[in-house]
């Protein structure tokens, strides 16, 4: 079943419940296998260096630890290294699979009382106003909101969960048009592995298919069984597992539009966290943004 496949041809067939349907496997499907999850990105160090360079240069200025929530905190992989760095950590997810690893790496006492673990959708996190010097949503997590209304909603979230002068940053994609118009039945990427919990020997493969209509990339992530000779391999008609990933594409003015909107100020915006200018050479959209400090009254004598 490669479902989905069509989107890019703007074929009638595709129905609003096919693309409803794809929508609600491409947020969760990749989050289910928690420990996958962490062994395919075991080599992503760079955002997290970013992240919590920003976190401590923010908290120098402050003179202490920051108050922060990460939006999509996922397995921890940015979560932990601020804790580890000092900070106070809201780390909130709606996939439980993945939120009960985050939790189940924190061991040391003195950790766990600086994170809070929270289930819950980020367009309507149930937190108080006003609370966090920083809000993070690192690594594309943005890009699981699909429509103008729920991006609206997550950014008016992250303003009232910020106090006056607090920062929000963010990493999604850079739309790469070249790449999301690839042929969709084309599969790429092909990479065998081992399983990190069962040890089954696996080949993961992708393509995708990018829906115009609505700015979304569907990527299907097709796990088969090995051949005992990599050569051999053929994907199968009917794949042993198949993965869902929507991605949202987000292009720059729409971003800075969405930011203003919210009332942010824009601080940075570059195409990767070295700081490179947005172009066609980089794939990254890294932004920061400030909510506007209180207003300095001077008291009435
Ligand atoms: C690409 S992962 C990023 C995880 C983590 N920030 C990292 O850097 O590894 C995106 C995360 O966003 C979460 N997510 C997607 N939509 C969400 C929503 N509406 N509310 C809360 N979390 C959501 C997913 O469950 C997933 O854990």
């Amino acid at each position: 079943m490669d479902e989905g496949r069509d989107l890019s041809r703007g074929r009638p067939q595709v129905s609003a419940e096919l693309r409803a349907r794809l929508l609600e496997r491409g947020t969760c499907d990749h989050y289910e296998d928690a420990a996958l999850y962490d062994f395919e990105y075991a080599d992503r160090f760079e955002d997290i260096e970013w992240y919590v360079a920003l976190a401590d240069e923010l908290s120098e200025e402050a003179g202490r630890p920051l108050r922060i929530l990460e939006l999509g905190a996922g397995t921890g992989r940015v979560s932990l290294a601020l804790l580890a760095s000092g900070h106070h950590i809201t780390a909130l997810d709606r996939m439980a699979s993945m939120l009960e690893r985050l939790a189940a790496k924190v061991t040391r006492p003195a950790e766990r009382a600086r994170l809070r673990v929270l289930e819950a959708d980020m367009t309507a996190p149930p937190i108080d106003d006003g609370t966090f010097d920083l809000v993070l949503a690192p690594f594309n997590t943005l890009m699981h909101l699909y429509t103008q209304e729920e991006l609206r909603r997550c950014f008016a979230a992250a303003w009232r969960a910020l106090d006056e002068g607090g920062t929000f940053a963010f990493d999604v994609l850079l739309p790469d048009l070249e790449w999301l118009t690839w042929d969709p039945s084309t599969r790429h990427a092909v990479t065998f592995f081992k399983h990190p919990t069962s040890g089954e020997r696996l080949v993961y493969s992708t393509n995708h298919s990018y829906d115009p209509a609505t700015q979304v990339c569907h990527v299907r992530i097709f796990y088969d069984d090995a051949p005992s000779r990599p050569r051999a391999f053929k994907p199968p008609p009917v794949p042993r597992r198949l993965v869902h990933l929507a991605h949202r594409q987000i292009f720059p003015e729409e971003l800075r539009i969405l930011v203003a909107t919210a009332g942010f100020t824009l601080e940075g915006h570059s195409g990767d966290f070295g700081g490179a200018p947005l172009s066609v050479d980089v794939q990254s959209q890294v932004v920061r943004c400030r909510k506007p400090p209180r207003p300095h009254r001077p008291r009435k004598s």
